[in-house]
């Protein structure tokens, strides 16, 4: 017979899927800054975290829910040099098949979207761009200056990244949307209603708050790591619900099995 595990191990399976977005408060405050921000005639919104805090996942949804009502494009994965970056914009921009060793002349583009200003506002929303060097940051200012194109930007936070991303963006006319880890809290939301999304109440039954505040503990509320200890957890909960039944605790989540997949993961040592 199949386990129940195995439903609820395949809920934690880490991916961007917007149709497993869940309302959390602070990701719905995010998104309404968002879109509120895209209103407003800034050229520039940076949204700001630590891998794993939902950045990806905001981008996905807003692109989803803004497709047929706007100008809107999405670089999920970034572009492996500058002029590959370049050819991504012109294309949805002109509507022009643009060849794979066409060479962009960044100052046609610049003029393309002066020629356009007032006319269309094109909105690109970039994924990961902590890949892209200086000088194609520049670029991307230098075409929000010219206001018919609007750049919506995520970026990871580490020290190094960060440096770059506040020197570059220091003076310009921006909004930050910062995206943090989840609260204890909202990690017991996320974590319930995921299983709740699919039916798995029984499951979701077995994680109370002492089972959330051990799960906060161990991965400080990052959602990508919440989802690999869950994977993990239900994982291993599957096994002994096939070969060791008595072993399973179908009330509440043990912690031991919790600690198991934390110390399997690397997240804690013994
Ligand atoms: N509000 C949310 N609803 C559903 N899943 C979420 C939510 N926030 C984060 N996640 C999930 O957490 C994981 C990490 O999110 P992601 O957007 O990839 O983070 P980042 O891009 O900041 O590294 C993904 O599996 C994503 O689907
Ligand atoms: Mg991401």
């Amino acid at each position: 017979m199949k386990s129940r595990y195995e439903d609820a191990k395949n809920v934690f399976i880490d991916s961007v899927d917007v149709g497993d977005y869940v309302e959390l408060e602070s990701s719905s405050i995010a998104y309404d800054k968002l879109k509120k921000s895209l209103d407003k005639p800034l050229k520039m919104i940076l949204i700001f975290g630590k891998p794993g805090t939902g950045k990806s996942i905001l981008l996905n949804r807003l692109y989803n829910e803004l497709k047929y009502e706007k100008e809107i494009h999405y670089l999920e994965i970034p572009a492996a040099d500058e002029n590959y970056f370049l050819r991504c914009l012109v294309a949805p921009l002109t509507s022009e098949n643009v060849s794979l060793d066409a060479k962009i002349n960044f100052f046609g583009l610049v003029n393309y979207c002066k020629s356009i200003r007032g006319k269309r506002e094109v909105v690109f929303l970039i994924d990961e761009a902590q890949m892209y060097n200086a000088d194609v940051l520049e670029k991307i200012r230098l075409l929000s200056d010219t206001r018919a194109v609007k750049f919506v930007i995520s970026l990871h936070k580490n020290e190094n990244e960060d440096l770059i991303a506040k020197r570059h963006f220091q003076t310009r006319i921006w909004e930050i949307v910062e995206l943090k880890n989840a609260s204890r809290n909202e990690l017991g939301d996320y974590i319930r209603k995921k299983l709740l999304n699919r039916d798995l109440y029984e499951v979701a039954n077995t994680i109370k708050d002492k089972e959330v505040r051990l799960i906060h503990k161990i991965t400080q509320g990052n959602y990508r790591d919440c989802n690999k200890l869950l994977y993990s957890i239900f994982e291993i909960s599957e096994h002994y619900d096939k070969h060791e039944p008595l072993k399973v605790n179908y009330q509440s989540m043990d912690p031991k099995i919790i600690e198991m997949a934390a110390l399997r993961l690397g997240y804690i040592h013994v």
